[in-house]
């Protein structure tokens, strides 16, 4: 499936049924309700899916993981306005324990969530999450793969499942996981026993400060659906900048056209919209066509699996 025009959930926009959403989001006593009854379910789901919800939390609790922030946070470093607002019902979004504490667990519930009737095992749902992304990269790598990014890292997964993968094909490869959440990157580094991993980088993706043409492969997976079209266009030019020529950007998030997407149940997407701020801005916007634009060629879009999709593109040869 190659670029066309965007199309979005009836939730999405400028929409009435968008419209009446947002107003009852609006409403801050329902939302409150709404928001606690949704985690309770989330954490009891994961727990009944064999996902240790509050044991991973108590575990990292116990360890004292966060006296480690000193090793990646960055001072210099200040979060645009965007960044600053609750995310994922966190009131502190991304720069918080509980939202680091609890990433690894909501990651892997995610990828459940993808095949509902399969009957998977957490990490088998998100290997195959993982390895849909990476089999429709594939045929983008025509050189072996010496450097890698990986932005909006989190904790960490995404990177060491793409490092995995590269390693295969290019021993040597070295890849970097770039966060703004200095709470994330200190359970990345954690996560990371063996040491695996180059740089856990602690940076805003649209202004790294990374040597430009010093990657070959950038991705970013499920990163911006939590960006306003500013930034992620930001991030796409300065991403251009970091590729050598020829290098792939290989984005993955939700699939506005997916039927699955499309048709989730009033509670469901109130909920999403909800706890994702710029999520409106995400599933109107002409991904494709931005990256075109900002100079990107060979831009193809793949549905991965029933909620997602990957776009890939490469930074001219010349
Ligand atoms: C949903 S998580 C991504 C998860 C991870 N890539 C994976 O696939 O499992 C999105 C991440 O993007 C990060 N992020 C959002 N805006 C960013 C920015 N401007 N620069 C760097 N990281 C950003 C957030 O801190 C968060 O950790």
């Amino acid at each position: 499936m190659t670029a066309t025009s965007p199309q979005k959930p009836a939730w999405a926009g400028d929409d009435f049924l968008s419209q009446v959403v947002n107003r009852l989001i609006q409403t801050k006593p329902l939302y409150a309700l709404m928001k606690r009854q949704a985690r309770q379910v989330l954490i009891k789901t994961a727990e009944q899916n064999g996902i240790p919800w509050r044991q991973t939390c108590a575990d990292y609790a116990a360890a004292n993981v966060a006296a480690q922030i000193d090793q990646v946070q960055n001072p210099q470093v200040t979060y645009p306005d965007y960044y600053q607002v609750p995310f994922h019902a966190y009131d502190a979004g991304n720069l918080c324990w509980q939202a680091a504490f609890e990433a690894e667990s909501a990651t892997y519930s995610m990828a459940l969530r993808v095949w509902p009737n399969d009957s998977l095992a957490p990490q088998a749902a998100q290997d195959r999450l993982r390895s849909s992304f990476h089999e429709v990269l594939e045929p983008y790598l025509t050189q072996p793969v010496e450097n890698a990014l990986d932005i909006g890292c989190s904790v960490g997964i995404s990177t060491m499942t793409l490092h995995h993968w590269l390693q295969q094909r290019s021993p040597a490869v070295h890849t970097t996981g770039l966060d703004l959440s200095p709470h994330m990157l200190t359970i990345a580094q954690a996560r990371d026993a063996q040491h695996e991993i180059t740089q856990w980088l602690h940076a805003a993706a649209e202004a790294t400060g990374l040597p430009a043409a010093s990657f070959d492969l950038i991705s970013m997976q499920f990163v911006t659906h939590e960006l306003p079209r500013t930034a992620a266009r930001d991030i796409f030019q300065e991403a251009l900048r970091l590729l050598r020529p020829g290098g792939t950007l290989a984005i993955a998030d939700n699939n506005p056209k997916s039927p699955v997407i499309q048709s989730l149940p009033p509670v469901i997407f109130t909920l999403m919209k909800s706890t994702e701020p710029w999520s409106d801005d995400y599933y109107t916007f002409d991904i494709e066509a931005a990256i075109a634009e900002i100079g990107y060629e060979r831009v193809t879009t793949h549905e991965t699996d029933p909620r997602h999709r990957a776009i890939l593109a490469q930074k001219p040869e010349s």
